[in-house]
């Protein structure tokens, strides 16, 4: 396979001689936001959704690129063609507020923000867990409160999520589930969370501070179509517990089962019915929907 090309700021280059300053204030403080698309079947899944997101980001901060968006999804699609990975491609899209001083100020960021796109392959997790299910447990950190991070906004700060991921890491589970600061059940440390118990579907609410996964606006919108019950609901992590099936949602993951919340066997401990049902709606939409790539 030809060899991985990322673009930055408009230049495609082999993958590993793509630079960026370490006065960047991505790099320096976090000061930027990204976006993870997926590429099915030669088609851009939820390339609008993806890209209004991330408008909606930059806007709250307060980062205005120096190209339009015609021209950055032009960018995109320039990278895709580079890489020819018209299917199972990942975009990961990556704009920081651009070269500045030392300071932490934005207004010394006197460059335009830097524009980095990468388009590769990725498989999160092993095939099989998508039957087996994963291990989870809830993390003790708690997911930043919107007063002082908005989750809503896709920041390059994630360290609250690393966090959680430390202690995943230190149980041998695969994610961790981050409970809010008055300790509701909010998301996982990249993915959004379902359950399904008596009949019905839930997921929390944006209120709660998560971040508007559009896996999740997918799924709430499918589990509508085959006639559930979907709620957006605040529970704790006792209806983890007793829930029939617990799923997570992310552009990475897709759906993913959960096995076990904390050493506690969730339902039939693999992937259950629904779940199935979501699954196999979800991967019929990525393989029929999505902005058609242009061939070169
Ligand atoms: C914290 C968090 N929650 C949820 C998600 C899932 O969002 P999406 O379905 O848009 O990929 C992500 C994805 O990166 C995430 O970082």
């Amino acid at each position: 396979m030809a060899k991985i090309h990322t673009c930055v700021n408009g230049k495609l280059v082999p993958k590993d001689e793509a630079t960026i300053s370490p006065y960047d204030h991505g790099y320096l403080y976090g000061d930027g936001t990204f976006e993870g698309i997926r590429i099915y079947n030669g088609r851009i899944f939820k390339f609008k959704d993806h890209m209004d997101r991330l408008y909606d980001s930059l806007k709250v901060l307060r980062i205005e690129i120096a190209i339009s968006r015609e021209e950055l999804e032009a960018d995109i699609i320039k990278t895709i063609q580079k890489n020819e990975l018209y299917d199972k491609g990942y975009i990961r899209l990556v704009i920081s507020r651009g070269i500045g001083d030392l300071g932490i100020n934005p207004r010394k960021c006197t460059h335009d923000p830097t524009v980095v796109i990468i388009v590769d392959s990725i498989q999160l997790y092993p095939e099989e867990m998508y039957e087996t299910g994963i291990d989870v447990i809830t993390c003790s950190t708690r997911r930043m409160v919107s007063q002082s991070l908005n989750p809503r906004i896709k920041s390059l700060n994630y360290l609250c999520n690393i966090f959680g991921i430390f202690e995943a890491n230190k149980q041998n589970a695969q994610e961790g589930i981050m409970l809010t600061i008055d300790g509701y059940v909010s998301e996982a440390t990249v993915d959004n969370l379902f359950l399904k118990k008596n009949g019905q579907i839930w997921t929390p609410p944006l209120y709660l501070g998560i971040l508007e996964g559009i896996t999740r606006n997918t799924v709430m919108d499918l589990a509508v179509e085959k006639g559930y019950k979907m709620e957006e609901k605040t529970f704790t992590i006792f209806d983890v517990y007793t829930a029939d099936e617990v799923w997570l949602t992310g552009s990475g993951a897709e759906l993913i089962p959960i096995k076990d919340v904390d050493g506690l066997i969730i339902g039939e401990g693999k992937a259950g019915p629904v779940f199935k049902e979501l699954r196999a709606a979800f991967q019929e939409l990525t393989r029929t929907t999505g902005f058609e790539i242009p061939r070169k």
